[in-house]
């Protein structure tokens, strides 16, 4: 069939308040055109984050049910182990509340003033983890991952020649390398399998510990289904299994790839440093059978695990961001190709061509999104990058807005929707103007910045 489906039907609704442009006005004036600073039910579509933001299944909501809230031993979290290790076979698995709790206890193990850690890209919570210990966070991505215009299939893929050169060089101060699946920050670009063994060979190569960021596994893998030669008739899980096969440990929020509103874990094989990592984990999160989840988190894991190396539902999910990008390229509005699996990336430095970007093309482009149509999206740009410790700013590489897809939340017809008002933007666009920050805080300031239009 030429139409890809939405692989579910619907059984439980949540109403969408339908807002007038006057009154959108009135509410992103009142929140200092920061998207961040809306509520969330004066919002049409949100698409700021695929984190968190799943619809469960009537299979998950029923295991909620039978989730144990036993201090220790919880059968949930056996559930929830055996999920993980049935795609992840790691000797020890740590439950955390979400992917940057892993990331913390992880660093706090193996970070420390002049370490560095190398990536394709560190999201920032990663980096900031590391950079929190006195680390710093290394990012080696192809050089193909930041042209938004090639068309490579694996524009997430680690540079290993220069991990290589990196390694012989910087090599006593690294203490794991690590590789994020799918390349959120460059783009929700995948890695290869090949890429993937081959980093796995270097870091091992230079006796390093191998971990992987895998939030978005299931995408990556259905994108080396599809992409990758040899790979097509193989079953997504089973490529799942190869891509973690080289690695020593994993972090992972369990808001992305694993349909649930919050969790994550973090697994490791070796046993001293997971020892080390399980005090820290009851220091901060809580006892190794629950790590600041309640049991019945951990059976929406272990349910979600199941559901989301289905075929049909990846099929779907890739399609949608593709589908959108496809119809914003025909109204000439580009796009970071080719289209990643979680999110579609506007560059609106060239869409708005006339805002340079210390006049925040994303942060004018998001805004006039919530105008037109109440989507809310996130600049990802000058605002969120061109803010220095020193107080300078500078423009960022580039000025994207991104749109995250929630997971199973969206249908066709939304995603029609947010093309019509990409439609009726884009006939205007000479007429939509830069923005000016009225107050800012030191550091993140893209979280709680003040705007004023031009
Ligand atoms: N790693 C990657 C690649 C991520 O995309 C995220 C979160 C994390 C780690 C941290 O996980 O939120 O559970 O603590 N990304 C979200 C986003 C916030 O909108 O892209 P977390």
């Amino acid at each position: 069939m030429k139409t890809i489906i939405e692989p579910f039907r619907i059984k439980t609704v949540e109403p969408i308040r339908m807002s007038t442009r006057e009154e959108r006005e009135r509410l992103m004036a009142a929140a200092s055109y920061n998207l961040f600073n809306l509520h969330s039910d004066d919002v049409i579509i949100d698409l700021l984050t695929d984190s968190g933001t799943s619809a469960m299944s009537a299979a998950q909501q029923s295991a909620l049910m039978g989730g144990d809230e036993s201090y220790a031993g919880s059968p949930s979290f056996f559930r929830f182990e055996a999920a993980v290790k049935t795609l992840f076979p790691f000797k020890h698995v740590l439950p955390a509340h979400q992917g940057r709790a892993a990331e913390a206890i992880l660093f706090s193990v193996l970070g420390g003033k002049g370490r560095s850690v190398p990536s394709n890209t560190h999201f920032d919570t990663t980096r900031a983890n590391i950079e929190a210990t006195g680390a710093e966070g290394v990012d080696l991505v192809i050089a193909e991952g930041l042209d938004p215009e090639s068309l490579h299939p694996f524009k997430g893929n680690m540079d290993t020649q220069r991990l290589d050169a990196f390694l012989t060089a910087n090599g006593a101060g690294v203490p794991c390398v690590m590789l994020t699946v799918t390349n959120n920050a460059g783009g929700g670009q995948p890695v290869s399998l090949e890429n993937i063994r081959a980093t796995a060979a270097v870091a091992h190569k230079h006796g390093k510990p191998f971990i992987i960021d895998g939030c978005r596994f299931a995408e990556n893998a259905y994108f080396i289904k599809l992409r990758e030669p040899g790979q097509a008739g193989r079953k997504v899980e089973d490529i799942v299994r190869d891509m973690f096969a080289d690695a020593d440990g994993m972090t992972m929020s369990a808001k992305k790839d694993a349909f649930a509103n919050i969790g994550g874990w973090l697994a490791l094989n070796d046993d001293a440093l997971a020892q080390a990592a399980r005090e820290r984990l009851i220091l901060t999160e809580g006892f190794p059978t629950y790590g600041g989840l309640a049991g019945r988190d951990l059976d929406a894991i272990a349910q979600g695990l199941k559901e989301i190396v289905d075929e049909d539902y990846l099929a779907y999910r890739l399609r949608t961001s593709a589908y959108i990008a496809e119809r914003l390229e025909k109204l000439d509005v580009p796009t970071v190709k080719p289209s990643g699996g979680h999110a579609i990336f506007v560059d609106a430095r060239r869409f708005l061509s006339h805002i340079p970007p210390l006049s925040y093309p994303g942060q004018s482009l998001a805004v006039a999104l919530y105008l037109e149509g109440g989507i809310r999206s996130c600049e990802i740009g000058t605002v969120m990058f061109g803010q220095h410790p020193d107080g300078t700013e500078t423009a960022a590489p580039m000025d994207l807005v991104r749109m995250a897809m929630p997971r199973r939340v969206y249908t066709q017809s939304h995603a029609d929707y947010v093309v019509e008002v990409f439609e009726r933007i884009a006939a205007r666009k000479s007429s939509l103007r830069g923005f000016k920050i009225v107050w800012q805080p030191q550091r993140m300031r893209h979280f709680s910045a003040r705007f004023a239009p031009l």
